[in-house]
């Protein structure tokens, strides 16, 4: 195999060969956008949810999580706006056929920043710009709208109109009044779901940052709109600082500017308390899964790129080889879904306040995605070792695949059969752990690097005189010798602090 040349290349080629993502039908050739995750990275991806679930939604009073259906009737995305307003511009070329987001082209072609813009100009800037086909150097029609909508009929006659959600937050606003009434909920309060989420993008691409299917992880908070600077957990963060990016410094050519959330509120940088009590919790989280500060910034929208719910969003961005990427969107989506909703559905969608007043809620809503962010954790967590000899990843202990391999150190004289042993009482105790006797040792520490497993436990001819085993940490290859009895401790302090630093 040829060697990979970017980081970013040696990222994919390890996910596909260690059984962390696949190319979604792959041996029919695969079709563009859709991505499988293998036995590993279903592990990484579970324990990525668990944790955001952990962090944003059960360490919550007042948040509650539900399960929708992916497939929706066409009336509900009449009334969201999904039918008219989700759009992207399309060009095609006119000899190989080939179709591209004209915003992208011209992006990538001229550097300009065109996102927002409408049709008729995105041609104009074609044509200037003398932008031909990259594939075949043909000529590009002119440019029109594309809805991102991916569609279907539902029942043996194809009677009713359906799609595929294009966002997890419909079934949330949707179920609104049932949850309000059966949870006999209070605002503020929020509504959480992990799912599927489908949009036909015209072309995916950069991997797992453009998919036509994709996971989602979002909150929707809904709050009294004159109480939207009353948030109880805001003064617990509102000293983390965090990497901020306006609009106006944008518009200015300017860098992000480091600011504390409460500042930053106060400053009315942050429309509202508890948009900045979401931000700073999400800064906090990437923080703990290993990306770096400097790579990460939240990004206020300019208007043109604002979608057509919100009255203000800011994007968490990860920085990855080819730039800055949205992984998490915040958007203040005022009352807009629930009103419309309520008007489309003839449902009244209002809520009773303590005083007696009939208002309709609005929404702030943390949305992350979960490939971008798993993709950006492996990116930051890929480290190019050439001493060691192999690259590894340094997850977080919290996502790791297994917290620890265990291996005899050779597969003969009782030595497998005494690993087996400590496997399944580590196993037992509810850790993550993997047997492996196959190869060298070298070649067992290399291949558990590689997915980013914290620790290695050695079973030696030592170990059958006086149960002690040694521990290896992944990150800077340190080994102590143990008690077996000591093993389940040393792990649940691994797993606890996240780290393995006051063990070695
Ligand atoms: N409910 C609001 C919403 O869906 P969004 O900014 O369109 O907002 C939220 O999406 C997140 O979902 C993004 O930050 C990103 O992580 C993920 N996402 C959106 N489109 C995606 C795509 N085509 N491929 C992969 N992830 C995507």
């Amino acid at each position: 195999m040829p060697e990979a040349r970017s980081k970013t290349e040696k990222v994919v080629e390890l996910c596909k060969r260690r059984g962390i993502i696949f190319p979604a039908a792959e041996i029919y050739g695969g079709i563009a956008g859709f991505f499988e995750y293998g036995p590993v990275g279903v592990r990484i991806k579970r324990k990525l949810i668990e944790d955001w679930r952990k962090f944003f939604v059960e360490s919550e009073e007042n948040i509650y999580e539900i399960e929708g259906c992916l497939i929706l009737p066409d009336k509900v995305f009449e009334a969201s706006g999904h039918l008219e307003h989700f759009v992207d511009p399309l060009t095609q070329c006119k000899s190989c056929k080939a179709m591209f987001r004209a915003d992208n082209l011209i992006e990538e072609s001229t550097g300009k920043f065109v996102e927002g813009l409408p049709p008729e100009e995105l041609t104009k800037i074609l044509r200037e710009e003398r932008i031909s086909c990259p594939k075949c150097g043909g000529e590009l029609s002119d440019v029109k709208m594309f809805n991102l909508l991916l569609k279907t009929e539902v029942g043996p006659a194809g009677g009713e109109k359906a799609s595929l959600r294009p966002e997890t937050a419909q079934n949330i606003f949707l179920n609104f009044k049932r949850i309000y009434q059966s949870m006999r909920a209070k605002l503020p309060f929020g509504v959480a779901q992990v799912g599927k989420s489908f949009r036909n993008e015209i072309s995916p691409r950069q991997f797992l940052v453009r998919l036509r299917e994709f996971t989602q992880c979002e909150i929707e908070m809904f709050v009294d709109p004159r109480k939207v600077n009353e948030c109880e957990g805001f003064e617990r963060v509102k000293d983390v600082s965090i990497r901020l990016y306006t609009a106006e410094a944008q518009r200015k050519g300017e860098r992000e500017m480091e600011i504390k959330v409460g500042e930053a509120v106060e400053k009315g940088l942050i429309p509202n308390k508890w948009m900045g009590y979401f931000m700073a919790k999400e800064f906090l989280w990437f923080l703990s899964l290993g990306i770096p500060r400097e790579a990460l910034r939240f990004r206020q929208m300019l208007p043109e790129e604002t979608p057509h719910y919100s009255k203000g969003n800011f994007d968490l961005e990860i920085e990855f080889e080819f730039g800055f990427k949205e992984c998490v969107g915040n958007a203040y989506r005022s009352d807009y879904d629930l009103r419309r909703h309520s008007q489309f559905s003839g449902e009244e969608l209002a809520v009773v306040t303590p005083e007696g007043e009939k208002i309709i809620p609005h929404v702030i809503e943390p949305s992350f995605g979960v490939e971008r962010p798993f993709l950006a954790i492996l990116y930051h967590c890929f480290v190019e070792d050439k001493e060691r000899g192999w690259n590894w990843l340094a997850l977080p202990p919290k996502i790791s695949p297994f917290i620890a391999g265990v291996f005899p150190l050779v597969s003969k004289d009782g030595l497998p059969e005494k690993a087996k042993e400590v496997y399944k009482m580590l196993k037992e105790s509810g850790f993550d752990v993997v047997y492996d006797e196959k190869g060298s040792i070298g070649k067992r520490y290399a291949r558990i690097d590689e997915i980013g497993v914290p620790l290695a436990i050695t079973i030696d001819y030592q170990t059958l005189q006086d149960d002690t085993v040694t521990v290896r940490d992944r990150d800077t290859t340190k080994q102590v010798r143990v008690k077996i009895l000591e093993l389940k401790d040393i792990f649940q302090r691994v797993v606890d602090k996240n780290s393995t630093k006051d063990i070695f």
